[in-house]
């Protein structure tokens, strides 16, 4: 297989770890995922995840990283680290076979893990091609799930893998919870850009779980109304900007977004959630974009729905 092990950064993690050991007892999400109580879980997972995508620790965390691949990379720009957490039996986390590159720009992806592995965590195929089509059909057929290795995997231990790899996050059938995160690297020369957000208050980052919380079922009661989306959304950001200032909005919001996302993939299983429609994924997006829009995909998800709501939006929130 080609060689994907790029470092282990256990010294450098700690922090981070540190982190993510007192989330988890405080959320309580030691224990085994169980599908009854999944719709809480899920609420407190993208919590969790958005803090430590945000929280010091890890912004000192990825200046250290971008020290470290200036050897490897001439001229980068990279995503904000996204982490990846899967509890116990967490039937909704483990991934399908994909490759990560959406467009034609060559990105890179950077994967840490930030806990003690105490399952074979990534399935990753021995070899990468770069035509999409035997990519696509490699994946289809099955031919992954047959040729791919499981890694074994120790805290802090990191990998870069170009794009066009194909590969899964496995089921974590472990007694613990299991924390990565990961970041993709692009060349400067394809001109993206991507937001990051350095700000970050500690103070109420447990406090605002509360309104976090609050906000997500009256969400769901707006949602259940019988008016039209565009009349839902202008309900539903009246309640956000009056609600009392908070500092780490982009908290929420990206909390907000990943949520919505996590909601979507699970449709595909037979899980108990309180009264939710379609247009209950589409206002947790909206209020994420009413919180500062920190994850692009929840405007997509939006327009891709109902095209016509772009004029609303682009109105509400000032962008073209
Ligand atoms: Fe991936």
């Amino acid at each position: 297989m080609k060689n994907i092990f790029f470092n282990n950064f256990f010294e450098i993690i700690k922090p981070i770890e540190n982190k993510y050991t007192n989330l988890l007892n405080i959320f309580k999400l030691n224990e085994k995922w169980k599908s009854e109580i999944f719709f809480e879980l899920e609420i407190k997972k993208s919590y969790i995840k958005s803090i430590l995508r945000y929280c010091p620790e890890t912004n000192h965390f990825q200046e250290i990283i971008n020290e470290t691949l200036k050897k490897r990379f001439n001229d980068f720009e990279y995503t904000q680290l996204y982490p990846l957490l899967h509890l116990s039996n967490d039937k909704i986390e483990a991934g399908d076979f994909h490759y990560d590159q959406g467009g034609d720009q060559e990105v890179h992806t950077l994967w840490i893990a930030i806990s003690d592995y105490n399952y074979k965590g990534l399935a990753v195929m021995p070899f990468h091609i770069k035509n999409k089509f035997f990519s696509k059909l490699i994946i289809k057929s099955g031919i992954a799930k047959v040729l791919s290795r499981n890694l074994s995997i120790r805290k802090g231990d990191t990998f870069l893998w170009p794009g066009s790899l194909i590969h899964a996050g496995n089921f974590n059938n472990s007694e613990l919870p299991s924390i990565a995160m990961q970041m993709r690297i692009i060349n400067k020369k394809y001109n993206i850009k991507y937001k990051k957000n350095k700000n970050y208050s500690e103070e109420n980052e447990i406090k605002d779980f509360a309104y976090f919380h609050n906000l997500i079922y009256s969400i769901l009661e707006i949602s259940t109304e019988n008016s039209s989306l565009e009349e839902k959304f202008k309900k539903l950001n009246y309640n956000i900007k009056n609600k009392k200032k908070i500092e780490n909005n982009h908290v929420l919001s990206f909390a907000l977004s990943i949520l919505s996302q996590r909601l979507i993939f699970s449709k595909k299983f037979e899980l108990p959630k309180p009264i939710f429609n379609e247009s209950s994924f589409l206002m947790l997006d909206f209020a994420s974009l009413a919180l500062g829009s920190y994850n692009s995909i929840s405007i997509k998800r939006i327009i891709n729905y109902d095209n016509s709501l772009r004029s609303f939006l682009s109105k509400t929130f000032n962008f073209h």
